[in-house]
C-alpha cells in the first residue's frame, strides 16, 4: 500500500463518490479489477505461490491434462470438426492450456485441428500466455464477441467469479440495493432507498431481514453469448469455478490479498475481488438461450470422472518420493470435499441434441 494508507484508485473512488453519489457493487468491481491504470488486472502479476492466489492448474498439471482429454472426447461426440477453434477465457499463465496442448496431442487430428483464441484483459499475463505457448501461433482477444463465429470448445477456469456482481439486500422494511459511497475517511457500504416490491422475484419477498442476493448481469450476458454460439452446433463449453447451484441468500464478495482474506472496499486496485458464481442461474441462461446446460456437477466428481487417479498413477510410477507425495497432495487439493472438491463447481453447455460431454450424466 502507499504511504498515505489509501490506494490510489481509492482516492479517485471517493471523488467520484464526493461528486456523483454512492455507486453499485458492480461498478465498484469494474473500477477496482478493471480500470485502465489502476485496475487490478490491468497492472498486477496476480497468480502463483509469489502472487495472491494459486487457481487448479497451478497446484497440479493434472488439471490442464485432464480438461485437454475433456476437450479431445467431446470434440470426437461433436463430429470433428475441422478446423476448430479452442477458445480459454482468462488463461492467468497460460499453465491450463500448456497442459491442456499436451494432452490433446493424445489424439493427433485434434490437436491438428484446433486454432487457439485467447479472451484476456492483462497485458502482463497476455506476455506470460506468449511465453508458456511457445511455438503454439494464437489470438488474442479483449472479449469472447470477437472471436469469429463456428465450431468451438472453449474453457474457462476461475474467470466468472471476477466478473462484476450487484448485491440486493432485504432490510427491515423493504429490499434495497447495496451501494459503495463515503464513510469517514475512506470508502463503505450503504443502501440506496427501497426497490419497489413490484421489481421482487416472489420467492423473496418474505427472505429473512439481512438476506443477500447477487446478480452478475456481466456473466449473464457471457453464457448467453456462449450458448447461442453452441446452439449453431458442433461446439461445447466448459465452466469451472467457485459457486452454487442454488443461491444461499448470503453475501460472497471477497478480498484476497498474498492467499489472504482482506477486507473489500479497503485497498481498490491492489487485492482481488470475487464472488461466487451462480451456477444454477447460468443454466436456466444457457437453456433459454438455446442450448443444452449440463451439471453443475463438483469439480472432485468431474475430475474422478475424467481419470484424475489413473492419471497420477500414471505420472508417479517414474516420479521421486518427493513427486510421488505433491501428486497425492494435488489430487487431495483437488479433488476433497474439504478443499476444491466440492467448492468449485463445473458447467457444461452443448447445443441442442449434442451426446452429454464426458463427466456429465444426462439428464433423468
Ligand atoms: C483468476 S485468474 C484465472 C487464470 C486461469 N484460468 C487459471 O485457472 O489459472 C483470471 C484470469 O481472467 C482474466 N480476466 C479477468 N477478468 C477478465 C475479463 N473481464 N475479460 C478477459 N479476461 C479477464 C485475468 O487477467 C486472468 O487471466
Amino acid at each position: 500500500m502507499n504511504p498515505g494508507g489509501m490506494t490510489p484508485l481509492a482516492r479517485r473512488l471517493l471523488r467520484r463518490v464526493a461528486a456523483g453519489g454512492p455507486m453499485n457493487v458492480a461498478e465498484f468491481m469494474a473500477s477496482a479489477l478493471y480500470d485502465p491504470e489502476e485496475g487490478y488486472y490491468r497492472r498486477r502479476r496476480p497468480l502463483g505461490r509469489e502472487g495472491d492466489f494459486i487457481t487448479a492448474p497451478e497446484i497440479s498439471q493434472l488439471f490442464g491434462e485432464l480438461l485437454g482429454l475433456w476437450c479431445a472426447d467431446a470434440w470426437d461426440r461433436l463430429g470433428r470438426p475441422t478446423p476448430v477453434r479452442l477458445v480459454e477465457l482468462g488463461p492467468g499463465r497460460g499453465t491450463l492450456l500448456r497442459d491442456l496442448l499436451r494432452a490433446a496431442r493424445a489424439l493427433p487430428p485434434f490437436a491438428a485441428a484446433i486454432e487457439l483464441h485467447l479472451v484476456e484483459v492483462s497485458e502482463t499475463l497476455r506476455e506470460q500466455q506468449r511465453a508458456a505457448l511457445g511455438e503454439h501461433a494464437a489470438i488474442w482477444h479483449e472479449d469472447l464477441a470477437e472471436v469469429p463465429e463456428g465450431p468451438f470448445l472453449l474453457v474457462a477456469n476461475e474467470f466468472l467469479d471476477a466478473l462484476p456482481i450487484r448485491q440486493f439486500e432485504r432490510a427491515p422494511d423493504a429490499w434495497r440495493e447495496r451501494l459503495v459511497g463515503a464513510a469517514g475517511e475512506g470508502l463503505g457500504f450503504a443502501l440506496s432507498g427501497p426497490l419497489p416490491p413490484a421489481l421482487i422475484p416472489s420467492a423473496l419477498r418474505d427472505a429473512p431481514v439481512g438476506s443477500v442476493v447477487e446478480i452478475c448481469p456481466a456473466a449473464e450476458a457471457l453464457v448467453s453469448e456462449i450458448a447461442r454460439r453452441a446452439a449453431a452446433g458442433r461446439s461445447a463449453a466448459l465452466l469451472v469455478d467457485y459457486g452454487y447451484a442454488e443461491a444461499p441468500l448470503k453475501g460472497s464478495l471477497q478480498a484476497v490479498s498474498r492467499h489472504r482474506m482482506v477486507p473489500v472496499l479497503e485497498r481498490p486496485g491492489e487485492v482481488d475481488l470475487t464472488a461466487l458464481v451462480d451456477f444454477g442461474a447460468l443454466a436456466g441462461t444457457a437453456r433459454r438461450a438455446g442450448a443444452q446446460a449440463w451439471g453443475p456437477v463438483p469439480q472432485g466428481h468431474l475430475l474422478r470422472d475424467l481419470g484424475i487417479h489413473l492419471r497420477a498413477e500414471r505420472l508417479a510410477v517414474q516420479a521421486s518420493d518427493a513427486q510421488r507425495a505433491a501428486l497425492a497432495s494435488a489430487v487431495r487439493r483437488l479433488t476433497d470435499p474439504a478443499e476444491m472438491g466440492e467448492r468449485f463447481l463445473a458447467l457444461a453447455i452443448t447445443g441442442p441434441g449434442a451426446p452429454a460431454p464426458a463427466g456429465f450424466a444426462p439428464p433423468p
